[in-house]
């Protein structure tokens, strides 16, 4: 039996915790902040450097179920590693050998994919390197990345949304001798602060509540509590005057527009795969599914700043009712920052970060197209869709996820794990430009490298855009080029994938597979 939203968070309520958000029953997606209080402490998650063997840093991890109080006194079914919910921090240096013992403890098939890293196909995690329940799965390979953030989360063909909101997943943290000559802040847990940032449904029993509304597929999974590393309603005691944020969306589809609540500005060093090259000064940042930015917050003494997302205006254009849709247009908080007496002070920061590798858009050895369809999708919702079938019109009725399955594409094609769909040239500098022909925005991802944004629409990307990336967002009827280099590792049988990072429309077919030759 399926129980509301509503229904759901109001017996939560009831128990006298408070959730972030909850739905207000607009009939759409909207949600509301409704707390006003931020009792519960952040978890910090704790940091695995591995042990040294014979030259090599060696990781242990165990997927595993638990069971996780998120509200008390409610039981919440949940995989973790390592734990109850998500993972510890994986942390390496550049350069560095590492093995990962990833053993199944689940009683379901999974993989762990090393989300943003640079490394052979092998032992990329995604759905071809399956780990049946029992066993473990050793991958070897070199740190070739930049410093940065990166993550690994379940990449089960089919399951990647289910078992990642289940709690599969975790951050990857990696350091190199460049950014640690900085002096950015960097003491964990003090001044340097992981957020994982997901969207929830629960159950009135507790329990998640996954695609149990037709739009979970068609949209994306939308929660209506907010989890910051698996806190409800965090806050964290800021100690210094500077802090940093490494923030990841490891939600299944929500996209965020980050700001503090003072509307005071932040500033931005890092994207998804490096720092930047300059840090860059802001009052919102978005955040797609599967992106990471650092952001370096002060914070006066004796006060109280909210991290909030505030309402995607950027994306959708002339699509106002699909965005609604999307549920990207409410106001909410993630995170109160709590300042009493401050340590330290906040220097000007270098005005230059790193070098970040780019490559010559004149001399590139080929370019790819890749169109984002929602065909049929599309074509069910033509009849009369409107902000009411939020309300539950049209959710679950037998045949709709049908209907659904098939509409997912790249290139007219969803996916199929027996077809190789780009052979790419080892040592190849190419431009990819994605291009997006549906309603809806897509954060695309590509395995194996990571690449410079070239252009939006033909217009430069942003100064936010201008690290190493692996993901990035693009709106409807946008085309985004990036270009890139597919150096160190050809393997002619296994693929990478490249797919929508909304983790409902990769589940549901929009990915593809590359060989590099
Ligand atoms: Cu974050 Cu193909 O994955
Ligand atoms: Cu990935
Ligand atoms: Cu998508």
């Amino acid at each position: 039996m399926r129980v509301s939203r509503r229904a759901a968070l109001g017996g939560l309520v009831a128990l006298g915790t408070l959730a972030t958000v909850r739905s207000t029953g607009l009939g759409s997606s909207a949600l509301a902040q409704t707390s006003e209080r931020f009792p519960n402490p952040l978890m910090i998650p704790p940091v695995l450097h591995g042990r040294e063997e014979a030259g090599r840093r060696i990781f242990d991890l165990e997927a595993q179920h638990g069971t996780t109080e998120f509200f008390a006194g409610r039981k919440t079914p949940t995989i973790g590693v390592n734990g109850a919910f998500l993972g510890p921090v994986v942390r390496a240096k550049a350069g560095e050998q590492v093995r990962l013992n990833v053993r199944n403890g689940l009683d379901e098939t999974t993989t762990l994919h090393w989300h943003g890293l640079h490394i052979p196909a092998r032992a990329d995690g995604g759905p071809h390197q399956t780990i049946s329940p029992g066993v473990t799965w050793s991958p070897e390979f070199e740190i070739k990345q930049k410093a940065g953030l990166f993550w690994y989360h379940s990449h089960m063909m089919e399951r990647t949304g289910a078992q990642v909101n289940a709690g599969l997943a975790g951050p990857i943290i990696v350091d190199d001798d460049e950014s640690q000559a900085l002096g950015l802040p960097a003491e964990y847990g003090i001044d340097d602060i992981p957020l994982v940032i997901q969207d929830r449904r629960f159950r009135r029993d507790g329990r998640f509540d996954y695609l149990s509304a037709m739009p979970d597929v068609m949209m994306g999974f939308k929660g209506d509590v907010i989890l910051v590393n698996g806190t409800v309603a965090p806050h964290f005691e800021v100690k210094r005057r500077r802090t940093r944020l490494r923030i990841l969306n490891g939600s299944n589809s929500r996209i965020y527009t980050l700001g503090l609540s003072n509307n005071q500005q932040f500033t931005q060093i890092a994207s998804d795969g490096s720092l930047l090259e300059r840090p860059a000064r802001m009052r919102r940042l978005q955040l797609s599914p599967g992106e990471r930015a650092e952001i370096l917050v002060e914070i006066q003494p004796d006060s109280t700043v909210r991290l909030m997302s505030y309402p995607d205006r950027s994306s959708g254009g002339g699509m106002g009712m699909m965005m609604g849709m999307a549920g990207n247009d409410e106001t909410f908080a993630l995170l109160e920052l709590r300042a009493g007496r401050l340590e330290g002070d906040a220097p000007p920061l270098p005005e230059r970060l790193i070098d970040v590798p780019n490559w010559n858009p004149a001399r590139v050895d080929r370019k790819r197209t890749f169109v984002l369809e929602m065909g049929m999708g599309m074509g069910m919702m033509g009849g009369g869709m409107g902000r009411g079938m939020m309300g539950g019109g049209m959710m679950g009725g037998p045949g709709r996820m049908g209907m659904m399955r098939g509409g997912m594409t790249i290139n007219g094609r969803t996916m199929d794990m027996e077809r190789i769909d780009e052979r790419v040239r080892l040592g190849a500098t190419e431009i990819w430009a994605i291009r997006n022909a549906s309603p809806l925005a897509h954060p695309f991802h590509i395995h194996d490298i990571q690449f410079r944004v070239l252009d939006r629409n033909g217009r430069p990307a942003g100064a936010h855009e201008q690290g190493l990336k692996d993901t990035v967002l693009v709106d409807p009827g946008e085309t985004v080029r990036v270009i890139t280099q597919f150096t160190d590792y050809a393997d002619p049988v296994r693929p990478y994938m490249y797919h929508c990072h909304i983790l409902e429309h990769e589940d549901a077919g929009m990915m593809g597979q590359f060989v590099v030759v």
